[in-house]
C-alpha cells in the first residue's frame, strides 16, 4: 500500500465529520471487481460478513471465519483507491473478550490494510469498543437487527417494534457512540426509532432497513443488483436485475455451443501464413 493510496482514500475522521451533513453512501464488496466497479461512486465499501450467505450460500453469517474476512478484505482494499473499507469481525472472533477482540482486529487492519472494522452489539460491547479506538482500530458499530444473534432474536426479523424493546436499542446505540466508535449502522429498526437515534448520537448513522433521516445508507450490492435470490427483504430496493442477465447469457451460451455457434472464426486462433499446414 503505497502512501498516496493512503490518503486519496475517504479518512474515518472525514467520515466521521459528516454527521448531519452529506449522506455516507456504503455499499458491501467482497470480491476485487466489485470493489473496483463500486470504488468511484461510494464513501465506504463494507466487506461485510454477510459474504458468508451471498457468495458462500450458507443460511447464516455464523460460520464465516476470520481467515476469510481476511483473504476477501484484502482483495477489496487491492482494488479500491478512494473508498474506506471497513471490514467485518465475524461471529465468535470478539464477543469473548476485549482482548480477543482487538487480536482479531489487529489481524484484519494488518493483513488486509483495511481502514476500520465493524462489530454487532450494543451495551455489553462498549467496552470493546472503547478499547479498540483507544489502541488504534477505528470501529463501525452495529445495532438493531444484528444478523449474529439471529438464534437470540428468533430470525431476520425487525426489532424495536415496542417501547420497552425501542429504548433498549436507544441505550445500545448511545454506548456504541460514547464508546468512540466512527459510525454506526444501525439495521432493521422502525423509521421513527432510528430517525430517533440518528438525533441522539453524535456520530454518523448508517441505515439499513433504518430511516431516510440517517446519516448514510448502506445495501448489500448483490441485493441491490438483483444477484442474491434466496429473499430480499422489505428494505431492498434493486437498481438492477443482473440476475436475470447473467441467466439469459448463459442460456444463449449454451445454445451455441450445443449448435457449434460458439467458437465462430475471430475467436480462433490461426496459424502463421508460413507454418500453415
Ligand atoms: O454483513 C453485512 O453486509 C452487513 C450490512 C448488511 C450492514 O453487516
Amino acid at each position: 500500500m503505497s502512501a498516496s493510496n493512503l490518503t486519496a482514500r475517504h479518512s474515518v475522521p472525514a467520515l466521521r465529520a459528516r454527521k448531519g451533513g452529506e449522506p455516507i453512501v456504503c455499499l458491501t464488496a467482497y470480491t476485487a471487481p466489485v470493489a473496483r466497479l463500486l470504488d468511484p461512486h461510494v464513501d465506504i465499501l463494507l466487506v461485510g460478513d454477510s459474504l458468508g450467505m451471498v457468495v458462500y450460500g450458507l443460511d447464516s453469517t455464523l460460520p464465516v471465519t476470520l481467515d476469510t474476512m481476511i483473504a476477501h478484505g484484502a482483495a477489496v482494499v487491492r482494488a479500491s483507491e478512494r473508498a474506506c473499507v471497513v471490514v467485518d469481525l465475524p461471529f465468535g472472533s470478539y464477543q469473548e473478550s476485549k482482548e480477543a477482540a482487538f487480536r482479531a482486529s489487529a489481524r484484519v487492519m494488518a493483513e488486509t490494510g483495511a481502514q476500520a472494522i465493524k462489530l454487532e452489539g450494543g451495551i455489553e460491547m462498549a467496552e470493546t469498543v472503547a478499547f479498540l479506538t483507544a489502541r488504534g482500530i477505528p470501529v463501525m458499530g452495529h445495532v438493531g437487527l444484528t444478523p449474529q444473534s439471529v438464534n437470540t432474536l428468533g430470525g431476520y426479523k425487525a426489532v424495536g417494534r415496542d417501547a420497552e424493546a425501542a429504548e433498549r436499542i436507544v441505550a445500545d446505540a448511545r454506548a456504541i457512540s460514547e464508546a468512540g466508535a466512527f459510525t454506526l449502522v444501525i439495521e432493521g429498526t422502525m423509521e421513527a426509532l432510528a430517525r430517533r437515534i440518528t438525533e441522539e448520537v453524535a456520530i454518523p448513522t448508517i441505515g439499513i432497513g433504518g430511516s431516510p433521516a440517517c446519516d448514510g445508507q448502506v445495501l448489500v450490492t448483490d441485493d441491490m443488483l438483483g444477484l442474491f435470490g434466496a429473499f430480499q427483504p422489505k428494505f431492498v430496493k434493486r437498481y438492477a436485475n443482473l440476475g436475470e442477465t447473467v441467466s439469459e447469457a448463459a442460456a444463449t451460451y449454451a445454445a451455441e455451443v450445443r449448435t457449434r455457434a460458439f467458437p465462430g472464426p475471430e475467436h480462433c486462433f490461426g496459424m502463421k501464413k508460413a507454418a500453415a499446414v
